[in-house]
């Protein structure tokens, strides 16, 4: 994958530039493309990249091309005293190894440090070695999607100005805040207890929703239209739906068969995903069965109407059957 950037997004024009730098000095380690990203707003926001460290010196260059950074390195022991914030954007299984690794640097202050890593599953817990050297630890999760089949200069926009999910110490969670400024974003308080719930939520947000998005191409591919572009055609009902969403609830957003008790066209739609595309039975139905819950929510639908339509979309398969369809 070639990062070479064929336009530019906007970096820090002369008068920009000219002006004093606004934000913290970061040594990124991890030149990924969360890294890069990350990095890239950091300095066209004011902020300055003073290393980036990475496992290869090809990667790292790259990034460091990206982020106007020339201190590029395989070594940590490469991390400038000047830096105010280390930000581990390595894998996340990489990060406990790379914070025990960065802990035992000798030419860091660590009580004038801070480090976070951008895991949205692990804490702050994971940097101890660090914070028992003196250093500010917290997490510093992107609640963004950084697809590895983008370039990161085709992500920067949607990188802006995004929440960070965040643990870690009072003096952990003022310095996320001001990271957190840095890169135009803000910080959402996650308690540790609930990290991996938060971050199961983000996959429904974004791996959940791409998912539904493939069913929904093949249950359009099983109609036989002529029309290739099926998002062409679906994305007005889907934006409209999410932008209904934004402006109310998903309760008060909520139409069509299931919100109205509409019993003879649901059985007839599980009939023809049954016969069409057997195997998104499993997925048609437990979410059929959520959109009663949330008609019921509603109110669109009395307790009767309720019980009618759970029995008649679990009457369509059994689990055993779910998961056979689903092989
Ligand atoms: N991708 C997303 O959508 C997303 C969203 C939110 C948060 N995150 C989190 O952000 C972090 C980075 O994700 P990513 O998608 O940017 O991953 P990535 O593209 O795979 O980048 C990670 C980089 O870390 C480097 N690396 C691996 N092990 C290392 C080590 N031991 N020491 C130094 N560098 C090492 C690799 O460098 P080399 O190329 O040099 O081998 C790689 O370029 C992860 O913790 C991830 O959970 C990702």
């Amino acid at each position: 994958m070639s990062w070479g950037i064929a336009r530019r997004s906007p970096m820090p024009d002369t008068r920009k530039a000219s002006q004093a730098r606004r934000g913290p000095r970061v040594a990124i380690v991890g030149a990924g493309v969360v890294g890069s990203v990350l990095g890239r707003i950091l300095v066209e926001e004011g902020g300055e990249v003073v290393a980036v460290v990475s496992r290869r010196l090809a990667s790292a260059r790259q990034a460091g091309r990206f982020v106007r950074c020339r201190r590029v390195s395989t070594e940590l022991s490469s991390i400038p005293p000047a830096a105010e914030i280390v930000y581990l954007t390595v894998p996340h299984a990489a990060i406990e190894e790379v914070a025990g690794a960065l802990a035992l640097h000798p030419g860091l202050r660590f009580d004038r440090l801070a480090v976070c890593h951008a895991s949205g599953v692990l804490t702050a817990d994971v940097l101890a070695p660090l914070a028992q050297r003196g250093a500010t630890t917290f997490s510093f999760h992107p609640l963004q999607t950084f697809p590895r089949t983008f370039t990161p200069h085709r992500i920067v926009p949607s990188a802006r100005g995004i929440f960070y999910g965040v643990d870690g110490s009072d003096r952990g969670v003022r310095m996320a805040r001001r990271l957190a400024r840095s890169l135009a974003g803000r910080v959402v308080i996650i308690p540790p207890e609930s990290r991996v719930l938060y971050h199961a939520a983000c996959v429904v947000a974004s791996n959940h929703l791409t998912t539904l998005m493939a069913i929904l191409r093949e249950m359009f591919q099983g109609i036989g239209s002529s029309e290739h572009e099926f998002f062409r055609l679906f994305a007005p009902i889907v934006n409209a739906t999410l932008e209904n969403i934004r402006q109310t609830s998903p309760a008060d957003a909520l139409s069509g068969p299931v919100a109205r008790g509409g019993l003879e066209t649901v059985a007839a739609h599980l009939d023809a995903v049954r016969s069409v595309v057997p195997h998104l039975m499993p997925y048609y139905r437990a979410v059929s069965l959520e959109t009663v819950r949330l008609a019921r929510a509603k109110g669109s639908i009395d307790a009767g109407q309720e019980v009618a339509l759970r029995k008649l979309i679990i009457s369509r398969g059994s689990e055993e059957s779910l998961f056979v369809e689903s092989q």
